[in-house]
């Protein structure tokens, strides 16, 4: 029998989740379950090279962990887990940086990007990719499913792979295969340009009707009267609404803008209506988690115990391989 695809990725918790990282990564990480063994971990360590607060990162912590879970997460088909609950990575990542180049580290885009943003270049942002390529073959993972940032951190991983399997022998660790979502398109934000917490311009998953509905109601539009109609080409609500709505629903908007007669409050309406409609399961089932109090430090420490079982097996293999046993 051949052993089950392993499938794993790791989620920043940076806050509260929108629209784009939904379609962008929580709904294909859910579909995975049903391809091979899902490993999710919530990147906390990671989290850390950026931001110093206590307080923020168990609050995002927690925070996604009941996102991800609301969202689909079936712990009872994947393992799901804080990556600091499994301090074996630190020692995998001690090991692959023996083996790792400084000029490897230097040339990535995510350290040159950061530190221009003005974030203080610590040795932990410059060691990121390190860790990350820890998090993937302490796992013996088999697929890695991120989005388009994150390619240049697994040919890292591909290379220190490489390297450590070319100087103790080959099979001490799993050469991942990354799975880039290239074609998944860009979810557009409140303002036309890519969706994103930098650009202030985010539809949350979760929140409170009111203010989210409101948010619809402030996008911006041209100034064509009621009665004309309206532009369908780089149409906000037009990219949003097609999301949420059926097929048939968005052809009826798409109708109703060519042929004038409906203003811009009444497709934003609907479009609120539509968002607010397609999260609804997903906001009952994190309302449940939420009522269930020990319910998610169940799940992340179960998650965490299975993620130790299988990290000791493979520590303890390139511990062997390295010389230290
Ligand atoms: P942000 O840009 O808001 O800081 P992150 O960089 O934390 O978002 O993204 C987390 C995940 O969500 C990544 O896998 C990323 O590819 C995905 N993602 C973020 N924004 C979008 C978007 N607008 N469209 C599609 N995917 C997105
Ligand atoms: N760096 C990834 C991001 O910011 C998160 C991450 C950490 C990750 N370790 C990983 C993703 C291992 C995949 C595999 O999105």
């Amino acid at each position: 029998m051949l052993p089950a695809m392993r499938i794993l990725t790791g989620l920043q918790p940076s806050g509260k989740l929108h629209v784009g990282n939904y379609f962008g990564a929580m709904q294909p990480a859910v579909q995975l379950q049903d391809v091979g063994e899902a490993f999710y971990f919530i990147a906390d360590y990671h989290a850390m090279t950026s931001s110093q607060n206590p307080a923020a990162l168990r609050e995002n912590v927690r925070e996604l962990a009941v996102d991800f879970l609301a969202c689909g997460l079936d712990p009872a088909r994947a393992v799901f887990f804080r990556q600091s609950a499994v301090p074996e990575v630190n020692e995998l990542a001690w090991l692959l940086s023996t083996v790792c180049p400084m000029g490897l580290l230097a040339k990535c885009h995510s350290y040159k990007d950061k530190t221009a943003q003005g974030i203080a270049p610590n040795h932990a942002l410059f060691a990121y990719p390190v860790l990350m390529a820890a998090d993937i073959l302490l796992y013996d993972s088999n697929q890695v499913p991120v989005g388009k940032d994150q390619k240049q951190h697994l040919e890292v991983t591909r290379d220190l792979a490489v390297k450590l399997n070319e100087t103790y022998g080959e099979g001490t660790v799993v050469l991942p295969e990354p799975i880039i979502r290239e074609d998944t398109a860009v979810v557009i934000g409140l303002d036309g340009r890519k969706m994103s917490k930098s650009y202030n311009n985010t539809l949350p998953i979760f929140g409170e009707e009111k203010p989210l509905k409101k948010l619809v109601m402030k996008i911006p539009t041209d100034s064509t009267p009621v009665e004309d109609p309206k532009p369908t080409e780089n149409s906000t609500i037009l990219a949003l609404y097609k999301l949420f709505a059926s097929d048939a629903d968005y052809a009826t908007m798409v109708a109703d803008h060519e042929r004038g007669g409906v203003g811009y409050g009444d497709f934003k309406k609907r479009l609120a209506e539509a968002y607010w409609d397609y999260f609804s399961l997903m906001r009952a089932r994190r309302e449940e988690i939420l009522a269930d109090a020990g319910y998610i430090d169940q799940v992340l420490a179960a998650g965490a115990l299975r993620a130790r079982e299988e990290a000791a097996i493979v520590l303890d293999r390139v511990r062997r391989a390295v010389g230290l046993i």
